[in-house]
């Protein structure tokens, strides 16, 4: 089968960890031929040229400038990283004499207990020697290879009860019997052909190995690992890639850290965002003031994924705006600004996705619950310009297994497509065109 849902779920499989993410993203992006851009070297770029660059190997940001040269840009934002477990620097532990266990520490805010009795595995990056030179390595042990076992439920009664779970007791993964003390790093360096001792260090960690599925009475869900948020990093990239660039130029931008707050020097709380826009600018002839009109004059979509009413807990969610799976684009509301959308962004957004033909639900949390937040206001503070706070309509949020809708794959790929394709002219602070 050969669905949008089963290409996604097939990136999914392919992206194990952040870094991962970004190497399959910028591998569609060379096979486009899009150009890679260092950091560390001065840009030169040229009108109707697309490009790439990456930082720290787990974002990446991706411009097309049309043919007309310098202009204002269309932004669409999502993240690279999902919950999951990070092994420390000296990670095996031996048990009893028996067991080899993996010391691990959270990385985000999971639900603990979907992590118990499921086939993990390890993927991350390494460092490795190779005489003078440090080269960053992907791995992926890509086997069954560690598991944390729940208590039999004879040791814990109160396991069904609300059992409040200790991760640094409760959820070490088991990597092998007493005699694999010692393996774990051998193992990884077998995997990437090198010798043990040329790996100098590593950020590793846990994944589900579970594949995903496509479910219910007629196929209408889909479950999978790291839903949140890889469905609006892979619906931004198909759009980028499909959609034409005339008048503004189009930028697809996948951050990492939006688990743990974007405060990294590759997050949406740095300077990724803003240096590439303003070098843009500046490899165009821009001049400051120029590059400044075309920031105010810019528009982003912050995507990342939104809460579909859970069946069995429908009093959660507010009474007349509550999203639905299926039901189409979300686009999410918060006074407080943890969502950057307003009268105006909403207003626009909605506008493109009426004229592409796709269904829009507007969500805001029940005044009584706090509700989630993410990397649109965040990057504003950066870079700041009208923005939406969109995303797809979810079950289990932070689960290693989540849900979601068949249908809305493609409908983000179509809405995006179309906000790429549409020409945002702002008249006056409040007035503005469609094209
Ligand atoms: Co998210």
């Amino acid at each position: 089968m050969h669905t949008p849902v089963s290409h996604f779920i097939e990136f999914v499989r392919r992206s194990p960890s952040a870094f991962h993410a970004v190497d399959e993203i910028t591998r569609t992006l060379l096979e486009r031929g899009f150009t890679p851009l260092s950091e560390q070297d001065a840009w030169s770029v040229a009108p109707g040229g697309r490009y790439f660059v990456t930082r720290n190997r787990s974002s990446v940001v991706a411009f097309a400038i049309p043919e007309c040269g310098f202009a204002p840009f269309q932004i669409v934002a999502s993240h690279s990283d999902s919950p999951t477990f990070k092994l420390k620097p000296a990670a095996e532990d031996e048990v009893c004499g028996q067991y080899v266990r993996l010391n691990v520490e959270r990385y985000g805010g999971m639900i603990m207990s979907t992590w118990f009795d499921r086939p993990l595995s390890i993927a991350g990056r390494v460092l490795v020697r190779d005489g003078s030179r440090m080269l960053t390595r992907l791995v992926d042990l890509g086997r069954d290879a560690v598991l944390i076992p729940n208590m039999p439920i004879h040791f814990n009664r109160e396991v069904n009860s609300g059992y409040n779970y200790n991760p640094q007791v409760d959820l070490l993964p088991l990597y092998g019997g007493g005699e694999a003390r010692g393996s774990l790093m051998r193992e990884i360096a077998k995997v990437l052909g090198v010798p043990e001792d040329a790996i100098a260090s590593g950020d590793l960690f846990l994944y589900n190995r579970t594949p995903g599925s496509i479910w219910g009475a007629s196929d209408e869900f889909f479950s999978c690992p790291r839903i949140d948020d890889l469905e609006c990093a892979y619906t931004s990239l198909q759009a980028f890639l499909l959609a034409g660039c005339e008048g503004h130029i189009n930028v697809f931008a996948v951050f990492d850290n939006e688990e743990v707050g974007s405060g990294s020097k590759q997050g949406a709380d740095s300077t990724l965002l803003s240096d590439v826009l303003t070098r843009t600018a500046a490899a165009l002839g821009a001049s400051d003031s120029q590059t400044r009109a075309a920031i105010a004059a810019s528009f982003m979509a912050s995507a990342d994924n939104a809460h579909a009413v859970h069946p069995n807990h429908p009093e959660k969610y507010d009474a007349q705006n509550r999203t639905f799976m299926n039901a189409g684009v979300v686009i999410k509301h918060n006074a407080n600004q943890k969502y950057t959308t307003d009268a105006v962004s909403s207003a626009i957004f909605a506008a493109i996705c009426e004229r592409a033909g796709v269904p829009v639900q507007h969500f805001s949390n029940r005044s009584d619950i706090l509700g989630g937040s993410t990397l649109g206001n965040i990057a504003n503070t950066h870079a700041s310009m009208n923005t939406v706070d969109i995303g797809l309509a979810q079950l289990a949020m932070h689960s290693c297994y989540e849900t979601a809708g068949t249908a809305d794959v493609d409908h983000m790929i179509r809405a995006l497509t179309a906000f790429y394709e549409t020409q945002i002219t702002t008249r006056a602070d409040g007035e503005f065109e469609l094209g």
